[in-house]
């Protein structure tokens, strides 16, 4: 049985007086949790959010992980200061990396081996444009993108990742894939994953983001191989993130 994760991408939002107001509210709000619960802040906020999150039931995550170790890397922040501050979760490949910031497929996958290393649990995000959906590229689509994270690791190492579809289309503009079209890419994920090893593939969790919001969160949520979320815009505000952790 896999527990559900629902994780906030804050991305860069939040000050120091937002974030504990927000964080007030969450913890003020969890109660009995069911499931996991993290929030994925800027950098900068690490130590303010680790601090006033310390003894609750939510984790830090990061948005971005360095592939590199230390050294000469402007700019860059690394796995190991990421768990200095606690951090268990790190986003990486999120699609705004890959169209902002050129990521290839090849580079996250190495940001998720340099997570895994340092002891975190990578959360790899793969997903399709509209226009690739439009061309019945999906499952090819985000079958490269996961395949070259695979390929790197041991069949050990799979089960410690976790796997975000986030159809591009979907994030920030409202429009939400129906759960059946969420439920086929993730079956196909799972099956992708179950080609390398069955076991694994039983046990990986695959979160659905994109437009993840209180009303169409509990019909996501209860389809068999979506297994939590990876929310944006409502991971700002505390009542629909609390509704949305509530509904997983
Ligand atoms: P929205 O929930 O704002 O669509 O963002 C989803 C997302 O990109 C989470 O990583």
């Amino acid at each position: 049985m896999r527990r559900n994760l629902v994780a906030g991408n804050w991305k860069m939002n939040g000050s120091l007086s937002a974030n504990a107001a927000l964080l007030a509210e969450l913890k003020a709000g969890l109660g009995e949790v069911g499931c996991d619960v993290a929030v994925c802040v800027p950098s900068p906020y690490f130590a303010q959010c680790q601090s006033t999150i310390a003894g609750t039931a939510l984790a830090l995550g990061a948005q971005d992980v360095s592939v590199h170790v230390s050294g000469a890397y402007t700019g860059e922040v690394a796995a190991s200061m990421l768990r200095d501050f606690d951090c268990k979760y790190v986003i990486v490949g999120h699609s705004e990396r890959r169209a902002y910031h050129g990521e290839t497929s090849e580079l996250v996958a190495q940001k998720t081996l340099s997570a895994l290393k340092s002891g975190l649990t990578p959360i790899v995000c793969v997903g399709e444009t509209l226009a690739q959906r439009e061309a019945g590229e999906t499952d090819a689509v985000v079958g490269e993108q996961l395949e070259a994270v695979l390929e790197l690791l041991d069949v050990s190492a799979i089960k410690k990742i976790v796997i975000a579809y986030e159809p591009v289309w979907a994030i920030g503009t409202g429009k939400t894939a129906t759960p059946q079209m969420a439920q086929d890419v993730h079956a196909a994920l799972r099956g992708k994953v179950a080609l390398r090893d069955a076991e694994s593939a039983a046990v990986v969790k695959i979160l659905y983001g994109g437009s993840m919001k209180p009303d169409n969160a509990v019909e996501l949520l209860a389809m068999p191989d979506i297994d939590g979320g990876l929310i944006g815009g409502a991971a700002l505000k505390a009542a629909d993130f609390l509704a949305i952790v509530a509904a997983a």
